[in-house]
């Protein structure tokens, strides 16, 4: 395992260069005794330095990259703010890129402009420093221990909390296992439709933009999104036709014994059979068929709970059974509340909770119009998802085409977001998760 903790230094000036060098730079202290007699803990991050520098941003960029393409990270980054060619702010652009969570400290000189001023330009202010010139030694050397530490703290944080969320991610699979990989595509279609909208300079949400940790707070809502359905009780979770499965045969038994005993002729056994199969499918219910099972009730050749289920209108579910599936939203919105999210993840709860509202109030479980944008993009890619995975045995995945055309339908209908789908179709975002359809 690679412990080296890297850091950057960006400045067109070799002297200055070569004082990030040495102020850096591991000194070697040898044993134990002398690392205490040196007054260091034994567990010295500086002894894991690894200093990198750059004498212009161009330069920096090229080797974040290739350290990008090795699966190396940048911890620290000291970036001169003012260089010939690329400036010190759009190296910083470029650098997060690639390495989203580097700590950077700005350096200016008194002649740039006011550095906050620098900082405001990026999203997410908290990880940025600055640091005045001409800097001396101390000052380098803290600021490297301090930001590493940060780096190496958040980065255990952010590793607990993936490891949480896969472990909730498994629980809900669990349950369903037909389901599985449905909440981690709706989370890389989601992250990746906002990473789109970010992009978008005209229109509604020109001005939409996400940081780091909203969008891994999208990310986290997505994967969590169904997670509620822990609590749905697995024969209604899995449902695939109106009857549970041995009823039919119960009722098959009381038929041939009806016969048998001279109740029912052979001709009704078999019109009424082949009508309860039918009627036990998830297509709409055709109003003959509905005649006769209320014939067949009232004879009390089936009971009130089976004329119940087999007289469903359309789909499989009873009105009943339907509610408790999407009570999962509630689950999920309980569960995640109970979380204590820090402060960057505070919204995961709100935006998981909405991902069935429309935006005509017809959704659930608040009947809302005012949904907040991560929650509308989550809808198109869970339906999208839903749609296209040809995730259980009974249920055939519909073309990516007529998926698409469901959810214009739904667009036009004033359920689902215009510009938002707009994007997901425009910038093929709905082609990221294909590959594993096949
Ligand atoms: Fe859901
Ligand atoms: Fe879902």
């Amino acid at each position: 395992m690679d412990t080296n903790i890297y850091i950057l230094a960006v400045d067109d000036e070799t002297h200055i260069l070569t004082a990030y060098k040495d102020i850096l730079s591991p000194k070697k202290v040898r044993s134990s005794r002398m690392r205490r007699a040196a007054g260091k803990p034994k567990n010295d991050l500086r002894d894991r330095y690894q200093v990198e520098l750059a004498d212009s941003g161009e330069k920096a960029v090229e080797l974040v990259q290739n350290f990008f393409a090795e699966g190396k990270k940048f911890a620290v980054g000291f970036f001169d703010m003012r260089m010939p060619g690329m400036d010190g702010v759009d190296t910083i652009r470029e650098v997060l890129k690639y390495m989203p969570d580097l700590q950077c400290v700005v350096v200016t000189a008194d002649t740039d402009r006011n550095p906050n001023e620098i900082i405001s330009l990026f999203h997410d202010p908290s990880q940025f420093v600055y640091l005045n010139k001409p800097f001396n030694s101390p000052e380098i050397s803290q600021l490297a221990l301090s930001l590493s530490s940060l780096w190496i703290e958040r980065r255990r944080t952010e590793k607990m909390l993936d490891s949480i969320v896969q472990a909730s991610v498994q629980a809900i699979e669990s349950r369903d296992p037909t389901t599985s990989g449905h909440s981690e595509r709706v989370a890389r279609l989601t992250v990746a439709l906002a990473k789109q909208m970010d992009k978008v300079e005209i229109g509604p949400y020109a001005e939409l933009h996400f940081n780091r940790h909203e969008l891994e707070t999208i990310r986290y809502a997505s994967l969590l999104h169904d997670f509620g359905k822990i609590g749905v009780r697995e024969h209604v979770l899995v449902k695939a036709k109106k009857l549970y499965p041995g009823t039919l045969e119960k009722i098959q038994l009381k038929f041939s014994l009806e016969e048998a005993l001279g109740h029912i002729s052979s001709g009704e056994r078999q019109k009424w059979w082949t009508e309860i199969e039918e009627a036990n499918q998830p297509s709409i219910l055709p109003s003959g068929i509905q005649f006769d099972l209320d014939e067949i009730y009232k004879i009390g050749l089936i009971s009130e709970e089976e004329y119940k289920f087999l007289t469903i209108p359309r789909g499989t579910l009873t009105n009943e059974e339907r509610r408790e599936i999407e009570n999962h939203v509630n689950v999920t919105y309980q569960f995640l509340k109970t979380i204590a999210w820090t402060k960057d993840f505070q919204r995961v709860p709100e935006i998981a909770k909405s991902h069935h509202e429309k935006l005509d109030g017809s959704g659930y479980p608040d009947g809302i119009t005012e949904i907040p944008v991560e929650s509308r993009m989550m809808t198109i890619s869970d339906i999208f998802d839903a749609l296209t995975a040809s995730d259980r045995p009974y249920k055939k995945a519909v073309p990516i085409e007529r998926a698409l055309d469901i959810i214009k339908y739904e667009v036009d209908n004033g359920k689902c977001d215009a510009e938002l789908f707009r994007v997901f179709v425009e910038a093929d975002v709905y082609k990221i998760v294909l590959p594993e359809r096949n």
